[in-house]
C-alpha cells in the first residue's frame, strides 16, 4: 500500500523515448508545430503531485497545463488536514479505514468493503521453492518495536516536510543502511510490517534509512492503529477524474511527451510536446514550469539541462523497479486453483529478516471480490519470467493446476523511489537539489517524490519567483 501524500509516485509521460526522432535541440521551433499554447504555468506530470499543484494554481487564476493523471497504485492516505481538504474540494467521499469491519480470515470477502481490506490467512512462503517459512508472530514484540521505531523517527520528523529540512550536517543515522539502523536501535521485529506497508522498496535492508523512514513514517505508525483514509468505495481514480474535470480538458495534455525544451533563452520557456493521435507537435510557452515526474534520463531526454541540473540528477543512481497488476491464475478452470482465502508473503528462508532476493514477487494475494483474481506485485526493473515461475512454483507446492496467468492489468510503477547514495547525501546532495527550486530566473520548480518538495511550500515560492 502507499499513502497519498504530496510525495506519491507518478509516471505520467510514458512515451519518454521518442525525443531522438526530432533531432537535436533547436532554438527556433518555427514550422515544427501545429498549435501554440501559452500558459502561466506548465505542470509536467499528472499524478498526485501534479494534480495537487495544478488545482490550487487554477484557483490562483494561473492558467496551467499538465500531463496525464495516472495512478493505479495509491490506496490509502494518512488522515492529514491537506488530504481531507483536497478530497472535500472535489466532493470525493472518504472512508476512515478503522471503521471497516473486515471478514474473518479464512472466510470469503465482504463485497461491500474495498478490496484491499479483504482479510486473509497469512502464510510465509519461500517463492524460490514453495517451502513454508516459519516466522514467529509475536504481536507484543512487534508493537514494542514499532514504539521504539517511532521514538527514533521522531528525532527526524522535520524531514517529512521535505528534503529541504534535512539537518546540516546530515545525521549519520539517516545515511546508515536501514538494516544497520534497525540493528542499532533494536526494533528489528518491525521490519516485516515496514516491508508490507511500505511496499515497493525492494531490498530495503540495504538502502539509506532516510528513504525508508520518509516512506514508512510516524504517520503510518499512528494510522496502523487509528486508521487511514480511502475513497468511500475504494475507487481512488474518482479523485483524478474530478481533478481533471475541474482543470478542464483544454488544460490537460494526456500521455504527452516533451520532445524538446528551450528554457535557457528569452524570458519564457518553450516546450515542444507530442500528444497521442495528433500529427503535429504542440508548442507550449510557459511562464514557469513545475516538474513533478521522476528526473530519470528517459524522462529528461528532450530537456535542455543546465550543467548543474545534469550533475545533480546524475547522482540519483538508485531506484527500485515496481510492477503491479491483477491476474487470473486459473483461467482455463481445469482442476483446482489456489485457495482464495490465503495470502502468501514471499519470505526467503536464508536471508537477513527473510527479505526475498530480487527480482521477486512481494507476495501473492487473492483480491477476494473477483473470483480467482490475484494481486501481482513484482520487484524488478522489467518484468521477467521469474514472476511467472514463482507463481507456478506456488501452484505446484499447493498441488493445484499449474497455469499461465491471464493478465487483467499490469503496469509499471518504476522507477520507484529515486535515491542518491549515502556518501552523496552526506556531501549535501539534497541541498544542491533544493537549490534548483526557482532556478533559471524563477522559472523552474520541482515537486514530486524524488524531490519531496511539498507543493504547499513550492507554490508560494513559485508566485514569488514570478513577481
Ligand atoms: C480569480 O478570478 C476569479 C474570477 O475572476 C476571482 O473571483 C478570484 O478572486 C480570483 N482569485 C484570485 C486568487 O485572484
Ligand atoms: C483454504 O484455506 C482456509 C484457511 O486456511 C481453510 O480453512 C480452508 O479449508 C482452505 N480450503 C481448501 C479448499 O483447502
Ligand atoms: C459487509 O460490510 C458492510 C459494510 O461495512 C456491513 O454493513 C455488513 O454487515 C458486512 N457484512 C458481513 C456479512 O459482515
Ligand atoms: C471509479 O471511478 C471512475 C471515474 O473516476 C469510473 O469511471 C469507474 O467506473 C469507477 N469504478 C467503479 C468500480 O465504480
Ligand atoms: C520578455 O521578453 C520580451 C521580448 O524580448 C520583452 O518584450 C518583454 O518585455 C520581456 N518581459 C519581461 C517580463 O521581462
Ligand atoms: C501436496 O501433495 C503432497 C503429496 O501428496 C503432500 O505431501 C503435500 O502435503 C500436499 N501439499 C498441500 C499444500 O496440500
Amino acid at each position: 500500500m502507499h499513502r497519498l501524500s504530496l510525495s506519491s509516485i507518478l509516471i505520467c509521460i510514458p512515451l519518454a523515448t521518442s525525443a531522438s526522432s526530432y533531432g537535436s535541440i533547436i532554438d527556433n521551433y518555427e514550422g515544427q508545430y501545429g498549435e501554440a499554447i501559452t500558459r502561466d504555468v506548465c505542470v509536467i506530470g499528472g499524478g498526485a503531485s501534479g494534480a495537487h499543484a495544478a488545482a490550487p494554481l487554477k484557483d490562483l487564476n494561473k492558467t496551467a497545463v499538465t500531463g496525464t493523471p495516472i495512478d493505479i497504485g495509491v490506496v490509502v492516505s494518512q488522515p492529514l488536514p491537506a488530504v481531507f481538504a483536497f478530497f472535500s474540494k472535489f466532493n470525493v467521499p472518504l472512508l476512515d479505514t478503522s471503521t471497516i469491519v473486515p471478514n474473518a480470515a479464512g472466510q470469503p470477502a465482504n463485497k461491500s468493503v474495498p478490496a484491499p481490506w479483504f482479510n486473509t490467512v497469512q502464510v510465509h512462503t519461500d517463492f524460490r521453492d514453495g517451502s513454508a517459512v516459519d516466522i514467529p508472530q509475536d504481536g507484543a514484540a512487534v508493537g514494542l518495536a514499532l514504539q521504539g521505531l517511532a521514538a527514533v523517527m521522531s528525532k527526524y520528523a522535520a524531514i517529512l516536510n521535505g528534503y529541504e529540512f534535512l539537518p546540516d550536517p546530515v545525521p549519520k543515522d539517516l545515511v546508515l543502511p536501514f538494516g544497520d539502523f534497525m540493528n542499532k536501535y533494536n526494533p528489528t521485529a518491525a521490519i516485516p510490517i515496514v516491508r508490507q506497508i511500505a511496499q515497493g522498496q525492494g531490498d530495503l535492508i540495504n538502502i539509506p534509512t532516510l528513504y525508508v523512514i520518509k516512506y514508512f513514517n510516524i504517520g503510518d505508525i499512528a494510522a496502523l492503529t487509528q486508521g487511514y483514509l480511502t475513497e468511500a468505495k475504494g475507487n481512488n481514480s474518482l479523485l483524478y477524474t474530478r481533478v481533471a474535470e475541474y482543470l478542464g480538458s483544454g488544460n490537460i495534455l494526456f500521455q504527452s511527451t516533451v520532445v524538446s525544451a528551450n528554457r535557457q533563452k528569452g524570458n519564457r520557456s518553450q516546450l515542444l510536446v507530442s500528444t497521442p493521435g495528433q500529427d503535429r507537435l504542440k508548442l507550449l510557452s510557459c511562464g514557469q514550469i513545475l516538474f513533478t515526474i521522476p528526473p530519470t534520463q528517459a524522462n529528461l531526454q528532450g530537456w535542455d539541462l543546465t550543467d548543474e541540473e545534469e550533475a545533480i540528477f546524475a547522482q540519483l543512481t538508485g531506484a527500485t523497479g515496481y510492477w503491479t497488476g491483477l491476474a487470473k491464475l486459473n483461467a482455463n478452470g481445469k482442476g483446482p486453483g489456489m485457495n482464495q482465502t490465503v495470502t502468501h508473503q514471499n519470505a526467503a528462508s536464508t536471508t537477513s529478516s527473510n527479505i526475498p532476493v530480487l527480482p521477486a514477487l512481494y507476495g501473492l494475494s487473492p483480491v477476494g471480490v473477483l473470483d480467482d483474481v490475484w494481486w501481482i506485485k513484482f520487484a524488478a526493473d522489467t518484468p521477467t519470467l521469474t514472476m511467472i515461475r514463482e507463481i507456478q512454483t506456488l501452484q505446484r507446492a499447493n498441488n493445484v493446476s499449474v497455469t499461465d496467468p491471464e493478465w487483467l492489468i499490469f503496469d509499471s510503477h518504476s522507477p520507484f523511489m529515486l535515491r542518491a547514495r549515502s556518501e552523496d547525501i552526506e556531501k549535501g546532495f539534497y541541498k544542491r537539489l533544493t537549490g534548483l527550486q526557482g532556478s533559471l530566473g524563477g522559472r523552474m520548480f520541482y515537486s514530486g517524490a524524488a524531490y519531496n518538495l511539498d507543493v504547499v511550500t513550492v507554490i508560494p515560492k513559485m508566485m514569488k519567483g514570478s513577481a
